[in-house]
């Protein structure tokens, strides 16, 4: 019990430090330097550790059912570390390319994504990524840094962002202070749906098209569809 609440804690305190990342660049650089020592320790045991937590897995879980009928392509992990939800990416979309990308080394040696072998591995940073702008279906954070900007130039036009955290439900009173800036719209990608479950919580973005103008993403009667299957922007946060 008392293991459960410690580790709940830790991750809310993690979490929000990811919320405030997300907000204030400025404090990434310290961010940068103190994250290093802390992966190079965990690294040999941190896939064991949250093996046997299904919280921390649970609004993942939630955001892939909610994404039932979407079938990504290519996809980008941002922040893999040791796979854990890269697994479960690569279960759920066994005909995906996925990119696990890291700032730790350490980590992705360790990366392990259920056997699946199309999974690229890729050192570098959540702040500047290494990935061309535009070209993934699907962009993923799973408890780890991100910027949005970033997640939102490397999503294609039609694609979809989402973050998970863990533990972040616990942080609505934050959440709600630190939400606008998350939320990319006004960079034209609004949050439209939130999910919670078991503590945790998960964002979805899609982009909104611009009234009056034609319909982003690819010009198939497929992509189309898709599209509209999302409510409009009205609808989201
Ligand atoms: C809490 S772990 C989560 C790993 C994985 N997403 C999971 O859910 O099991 C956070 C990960 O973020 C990575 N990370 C920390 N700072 C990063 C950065 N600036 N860019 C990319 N990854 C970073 C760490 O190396 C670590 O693997």
């Amino acid at each position: 019990m008392t293991a459960v609440f410690v580790r709940r804690l830790g991750g809310a305190l993690t979490d929000l430090g990811y919320l405030l990342l997300a907000a204030v660049p400025s404090l990434r650089a310290g961010y940068r330097w103190w994250a290093r020592d802390r992966y190079l320790h965990l690294a040999p045991r941190y896939a064991t550790t949250i093996r046997d937590d299904p919280a921390y897995f649970a609004p993942l879980q939630a955001l892939l059912r909610t994404l039932e009928t979407e079938q990504p392509t290519i996809v980008a992990e941002v922040g893999a570390g040791t796979g854990g939800a890269t697994a479960l990416l690569a279960r759920r979309y066994p005909g995906a390319l996925l990119t696990a990308i890291d700032v730790s080394p350490l980590m992705l040696a360790r990366l392990q994504a259920g056997g699946a072998l199309r999974v690229r591995r890729v050192v570098g940073d959540a702040f500047a990524l290494p990935l061309r702008s535009a070209t993934a279906d699907l962009v993923l954070v799973h408890n780890a840094p991100f910027d949005v900007p970033e997640l939102l130039r490397v999503a294609a036009p039609c694609g979809t962002v989402a973050v998970v955290l863990s533990s972040g439900a616990i942080l609505s009173w934050w959440m709600r202070r630190l939400r606008p800036r998350l939320a990319g719209r006004s960079a034209g990608w609004p949050c439209i749906r939130e999910l919670r479950a078991q503590g945790g919580i998960a964002w979805i973005f899609r982009r909104t098209p611009v009234d009056g103008a034609s319909e982003p993403g690819p010009a198939t009667a497929a992509g189309r569809s898709r599209w509209r299957r999302w409510p409009s922007a009205s609808a989201g946060y």
